[in-house]
């Protein structure tokens, strides 16, 4: 069995930023597609209403009640197929061909790609650790007028920074005054593995300029293809108008009836709680291997939650040729200039914790530190 991004055997790769095998529970899918399909009605398998099966909608807002501390209404929700096909529909929706929209530097890769095939021109904002840089952004808006800021509020992927609660509420004022909407991608906001995170931003959808992006792919499996859009009524509106949900309906209609019934059992609160767990015993196991053997040529911060751990090197090292190189030695990772918006970032590595256990990752990182002794 095999999947898409998938290291050769025996490689510990920690380019791969997706759950090991004993984090995707079969049995718990299993579960709740039996007790779907147990009372499913042929309706079921019909179109389903554009912005998501009512009965789904009224208990993601419970679920995101419960999670996120603050009420969310079924009205302010809409299904969507992850946060990957959100951004794409947000791209379609709020923005037109030739816009700017802005993005953090660093910031995930696979979403310059989207944003680019909309067309999209992408203006990078600096980051310190409470999140994107208010001066970089008011700076950035005396040159241009962005559709949106996209966004990773939640144990950032690459970097695992968390933006703090102030640093958030300048953003949502920023982006009142001048008018520009916030595509806030939250898919790691209940990985944490410490302290809570601020709420995250979806909380703040009533301010009328957040959309934010929710998906079951961190917490329960990528393969569901299901997320959720949290923002205003109106927001919601312009995205039931396009031609992609009027031909279609619902996005992933089948994935949230399985998924509701996962939640009307009550079965996913006890897995994330084991993916805190896990991931919290693979994050120090990766910061102390890495203060093992990195500690004279690297800096990093452990984050709180997320996937990922973000290292700096010396000036003069190029992470991007040392890849193929990593591979010789059966290990891995991402380069830091693909998470940037210009080609910089050339002395950075991003290492995903997800996918190998702790006896792997302090192996992984062993066979990763020849390659940086010259
Ligand atoms: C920041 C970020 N956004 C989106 C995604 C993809 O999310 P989804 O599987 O919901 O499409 C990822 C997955 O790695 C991610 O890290």
């Amino acid at each position: 069995m095999t999947f898409d991004g998938a290291p050769p055997p025996g490689t510990i790769n920690f380019g791969v930023g997706q759950p090991s095998a004993d984090l995707l529970p079969v049995d718990l899918v299993r579960q709740a597609s039996e007790s779907f399909f147990a009372e499913a009605q042929p309706f079921d398998l019909n179109y389903g209403v554009p912005r998501g099966d009512a009965r789904f909608l009224d208990l993601l807002a419970e679920f995101l009640t419960r999670y996120y501390g603050v009420p969310a209404s079924p009205g302010e929700l809409f299904v969507t197929g992850g946060n990957s096909q959100a951004l794409s529909l947000a791209s379609t929706v709020y923005a037109r061909p030739g816009d700017t929209v802005f993005v953090e530097e660093p910031s995930y890769f696979l979403a310059f790609k989207i944003l680019r095939d909309h067309g999209l021109k992408t203006v990078g904002i600096d980051m310190d650790s409470d999140g994107p840089k208010i001066a970089a952004l008011e700076t950035a808006l005396r040159e241009h007028r962005p559709a949106f800021f996209y966004t990773i509020p939640g144990y950032h992927n690459p970097t695992g920074i968390c933006s703090s609660a102030a640093r958030r509420r300048e953003l949502v004022r920023l982006a009142h005054d001048n008018d520009f909407l916030i595509v806030a991608d939250e898919p790691y906001q209940l990985l944490h593995y410490y302290d809570e995170p601020p709420p995250a931003m979806g909380t703040m959808a009533a301010s009328g300029v957040v959309v934010s992006m929710g998906s079951f792919s961190k917490i329960l499996a990528p393969g569901m293809r299901l997320g959720w859009l949290q923002a205003p009524e109106s927001s919601l509106q312009k995205i039931m108008r396009i031609g992609l949900i009027h031909s279609g309906g619902c996005i992933n209609h089948i994935s949230s009836q399985i998924v509701r019934h996962a939640l009307e059992n009550d079965l996913l609160d006890a897995h994330i709680d084991k993916l805190r767990t896990t991931y919290r015993g693979r994050v120090e196991a990766m910061d102390d291997a890495l203060h093992e053997h990195f500690d004279d040529i690297a800096e990093w911060r452990k984050p709180d939650g997320g996937y990922f751990v973000w290292l700096r090197l010396d000036e003069s090292v190029n992470t991007t040729p040392l890849k193929d190189k990593a591979l010789e030695l059966e290990t891995g990772f991402t380069a830091g200039s693909l998470f940037s918006n210009h080609g910089a970032l050339k002395n950075y590595l991003r290492l995903s914790f997800a996918h190998y256990n702790e006896d792997d990752i302090r192996e992984g990182i062993a066979r990763l530190r020849p390659l940086f002794d010259s």
